[in-house]
């Protein structure tokens, strides 16, 4: 049989060559996995969430393994917008996959700002906005668990963006899909969903938390059978495409959160466990499909037979 079909429509006239894409802070610059694997076997590329200015997040501890996953609280440290358009946007160019910019402000033009300097830099296929990051005290809560300041950061943002907009999500709310409206409301062109869950990890002797933040975000296997509901709600309450992501570690994990409406997924932990879980990930999901008799992975998106709830 024919390899199937694995090219994805993910909003704002973008497709992918497949479904598997790289998540924001786990995947570097993407440029340390060159020598590793074959960047151009997925779909594309999120590098670490850039900010105006170079920023050194928080100090050691803030990397823990937990039973089934890992908490961190690295802090969004990266090296500036300034200096990724200069030093690492030239190279990222070269490898002809899409690289999408994730990034972060201190106030909703703030946002706009870096948004807009990273659009306007030649070379990126889309910009995905951070409102989720657990570990922004700076920011007083997390953006994306205050349904009016996600409004405003977005509504800020698309003004400025003429990119591809996604919109990256917390778990750390009641009601997902209410955020995943607003941000569909103003204008975005997909949203991608989850970010980590807020931890804690203490330790017996000192009697102190392990990490020097306190609290910590989730990721990795703990987290998967929560974000594949996440994402099956939110699949269902918005039009524009829904990007999955939550513990997916092999090609099962990600049939199952397209088959439960995910136009793509991204893989973030698993690429710390085996480097090359993108590129296997994308493998093994035309070899899912194939045993399915699928030829076209947009025969399997969003088709769970599932009861109506309401
Ligand atoms: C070490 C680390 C750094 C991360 N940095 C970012 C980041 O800069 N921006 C962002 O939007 N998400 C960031 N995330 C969240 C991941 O992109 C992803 O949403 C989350 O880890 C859940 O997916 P996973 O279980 O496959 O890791 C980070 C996660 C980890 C583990």
């Amino acid at each position: 049989m024919a390899e199937p079909r694995l090219a994805v429509d993910v909003g704002g006239g973008l497709t992918l060559r497949n479904p598997v894409i790289a998540a924001a802070g786990t995947f570097g610059y993407g440029i340390e996995f060159a020598g590793v694997m074959d960047l151009t076997a997925i779909g594309a590329i999120v590098v670490k969430g850039l900010s105006l200015e170079p920023h050194r997040g928080h100090p050691p501890p803030r990397i823990l393994e937990t039973a089934a996953g890992m908490l961190n609280a690295i802090g969004l440290q990266n090296v500036g917008v300034r200096a990724f358009i200069d030093e690492k946007l030239p190279q990222l160019r070269e490898i002809g996959t899409p690289i999408v910019a994730n990034c972060w402000g201190h106030a909703p033009e703030e946002f706009a700002e870096v948004a807009a300097r990273l659009a306007d830099a030649d070379g990126l296929a889309a910009i995905e906005v951070n409102v989720s990051c657990p570990n922004k005290r700076e920011w007083g809560r997390i953006i994306a668990t205050d349904l009016d300041l996600t409004r405003q950061v977005v509504g800020a943002v698309r003004t400025r963006c003429r990119l591809p907009l996604w919109v990256k999500l917390s778990p750390n709310v009641t009601d997902i899909a209410a955020f995943a409206r607003v941000v569909e409301e103003e204008g975005a062109d997909a949203v991608s969903l989850v970010n980590t869950f807020v931890g804690l990890a203490v330790d017996l002797d000192t009697r102190r938390p392990v990490l020097t933040n306190v609290t910590g975000g989730l990721s990795g296997p703990a987290i998967k059978p929560i974000a594949l509901r996440m994402v099956y709600e939110v699949a269902r309450a918005v039009r524009i495409p829904v990007i999955g992501m939550g513990g997916i570690g092999d090609a099962t994990d990600a049939l199952e959160f397209l088959l439960v409406g995910a136009r793509a997924v991204q893989v973030g932990t698993a690429s710390f466990i085996d480097p090359r879980a993108t590129e296997r990930i994308a493998a093994g999901i035309a070899t899912g499909l194939s045993r399915r008799g699928c030829t076209d992975v947009n025969q399997w998106i969003g088709t769970l037979q599932a009861p109506s709830r309401r």
